[in-house]
């Protein structure tokens, strides 16, 4: 089952993560039958260590990820899990889970930091009947914005001279995404928080 809904194995899918308090995009692989992810420190990285169950959700709606990664204000259906003491989004298919993670330091261009690697083995899964999104290159473009805009936003914050780089990125991928027909207040807010560390 868990094939069907991740049919290729080492691609990176953007999915959304949800532990004991949090919910946060997270780029996951499928090997075999089990998923892996990457969190770096933060909220889901805290209940992590609390409580190792979780809740991978495929939302093909980009904007529900990417207001989830900035905490921006989003309403959401929610609804109660099978096998944990956890809420999903309902309408969406779902894997719950139990993570073993370990924290290992992870080196980029933004520096050293923590992050918790961790293998999910699936309990149960879940699938819904919901009509596909039409694929828009607007969308990938908002993806994009979310994953370049929260790096941006950290090294601006920090004021890493990669953030003003960074800040080129995100700027064009704004642009595109509006010429390609994107509206949302969303992409709007992200680039406005960005040219505000300027
Ligand atoms: C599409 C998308 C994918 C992301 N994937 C990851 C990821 O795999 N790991 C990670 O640590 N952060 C990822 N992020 C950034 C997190 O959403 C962001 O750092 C968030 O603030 C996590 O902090 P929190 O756990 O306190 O909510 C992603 C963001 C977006 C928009």
């Amino acid at each position: 089952m868990i094939e069907k809904l991740f049919p290729e194995e080492s691609k990176v899918y953007e999915v959304l993560l949800i532990t004991r308090s949090n919910m946060t995009p997270v780029g996951i692989t499928r090997i075999g039958k089990f998923l892996y992810f990457k969190i770096f420190q933060g909220k889901s990285f805290d209940d992590l260590k609390k409580d190792n169950s979780v809740v991978i959700q495929i939302i093909d709606d980009p904007e529900i990820l990417v207001a989830l990664a900035f905490n921006f204000p989003i309403s959401l259906k929610l609804e109660k899990c099978e096998k944990l003491e956890l809420n999903r989004v309902a309408g969406y298919p779902w894997v719950e889970g139990h993570a073993d993670c370990k924290v290992i330091s992870v080196k980029d261009s933004l520096g050293e930091s923590l992050a918790r690697k961790c293998k999910v083995s699936p309990i149960y899964v879940g699938i819904t009947q919901k009509t596909p999104r039409p694929i828009s290159r607007a969308d990938n473009y908002l993806i994009e914005l979310g994953v370049i805009g929260s790096r941006a936003l950290y090294a601006l914050k920090k004021n890493l001279p990669i953030g003003t780089r960074l800040f080129k990125e995100v700027e064009k991928l704004y642009w595109e995404y509006r010429r390609l027909g994107g509206k949302s207040k969303i992409a709007e807010e992200i680039y406005n928080l960005c040219k505000n560390y300027l």
